[in-house]
């Protein structure tokens, strides 16, 4: 018996309903027929598990999240093996990752072994959700927590909403595996240190959508955010982490801290080495990537995310250049390194790492 009250929704769609909603989810546009949510406050802590039905909100028009942005939240998938199982992700990482952002944001933490049963057993009861094997399609989990104190002021909020809903998505960019292109802000960061740069709350969000809007209206697909001091150091892009892979078969990665310990990224370090590959992470400048675009010494780059999955850069545009990546062409050791992720999560390569948890 887990901790979490089930009621399975007396309103779930048709098998018809779900098949059409399947049929072209899109990213982030269809919604399972559960969510699994929980309270805290101070006395109590975490109480209240349940896994119901897929309903809105009721807040008060003065809750704390509306107005002073306490909010953080998480993003895995769960994936269709061919023999129809579905699994998870490296979830523990989440889990650690929900709890390091919920302490930056001065929230209530929310053990592993809660998290995992939340999205678990939301999997399971929404499993048929799950698409089908064969594409690169998944059921994005969204985890959060909000303040839902009904109050106006500045202080750490004393009631506390988790909850974890479920989509089935396609892929994230259009533009897929033929690659995209970064616009490099000069003029917003989305970082500093001391700053919430390597917690996944909200509010990091809400800063980059200007930016976004800039890279759009250059022709660009996303933005490649510089470090908030010197401007130069190359730092992550909207929902992804960046790498560079250079002709003497380094791969090199931003370091940690004004960044989001991407969980792709740490994956990707890991595999590096069956790739031939150099793990590095370090700084890297802005003068550098141009330089050795330029020289032809850094021969691929790519961005890599949970919602992005490995995707291609092919150029870097700034305000007076433009830096093409090699021939503008996916590289091979990006495309080998994204058909080998996809691979373990879709259950077709050796799990090396023990890095999948089976739901159902
Ligand atoms: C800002 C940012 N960087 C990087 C990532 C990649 O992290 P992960 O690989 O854990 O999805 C994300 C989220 O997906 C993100 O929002």
């Amino acid at each position: 018996m887990g901790m979490f009250a089930v009621e399975p929704s007396n309103s779930a769609a048709s098998d018809a309903e779900r098949a059409a909603a399947l049929s072209d989810p899109g990213f982030g546009r269809v919604f399972t027929d559960h969510m699994a949510t929980a309270v805290w406050t101070p006395d109590a802590g975490w109480h209240d598990h349940r896994i119901g039905a897929l309903r809105p909100f009721t807040l008060h028009p003065s809750a704390a999240v509306l107005h002073y942005a306490q909010e953080v939240f998480e993003g895995l998938k769960a994936y269709r093996h061919a023999d129809g199982s579905v699994w998870l992700f490296r979830p523990d990482r989440n889990a650690a990752r929900l709890a390091s952002s919920a302490r930056r944001l001065a929230l209530p933490e929310l053990d592993e072994v809660t998290f995992i049963e939340s999205v678990t057993e939301l999997v399971r009861l929404d499993q048929a959700w799950v698409p089908a094997h064969g594409g690169e399609q998944s059921l994005y989990l969204r985890p959060f927590m909000f303040a839902s104190e009904a109050f106006l002021g500045v202080r750490p909020a004393v009631e506390i909403t988790y909850c974890v809903i479920a989509s089935p998505v396609a892929g994230f960019f259009h533009g897929g595996v033929s690659g995209v292109r970064l616009w490099v802000s000069t003029d917003h960061t989305r970082a500093a240190p001391g700053g919430t740069g390597a917690a996944k709350c909200g509010g990091n969000y809400a800063s980059g959508l200007a930016a976004q809007l800039q890279a759009q209206r250059r022709g660009c697909d996303q933005v490649m955010y510089l470090d908030g001091v010197e401007h130069e150091w190359l730092e992550e892009s909207g929902a992804m982490n960046m790498f560079l892979v250079t002709a003497d078969r380094e791969l090199i990665t931003p370091s940690l801290g004004t960044i989001l310990d991407g969980i792709t990224r740490d994956s990707v370090l890991r595999l590096a080495d069956s790739h031939g590959l150099t793990p590095v992470q370090r700084p890297v400048s802005l003068t550098e990537l141009r330089r050795r675009c330029a020289d032809g010494s850094v021969t691929e780059a790519f961005a890599a995310g949970t919602a992005a999955l490995i995707t291609p850069i092919v150029e870097f545009a700034g305000d007076t250049y433009d830096v093409r990546v090699a021939d503008g062409e996916p590289g091979k050791a990006t495309l080998a390194l994204r058909e080998h992720l996809l691979d373990i999560q879709y259950g077709r390569a050796e799990d090396r790492h023990g890095w999948l948890r089976r739901v159902e």
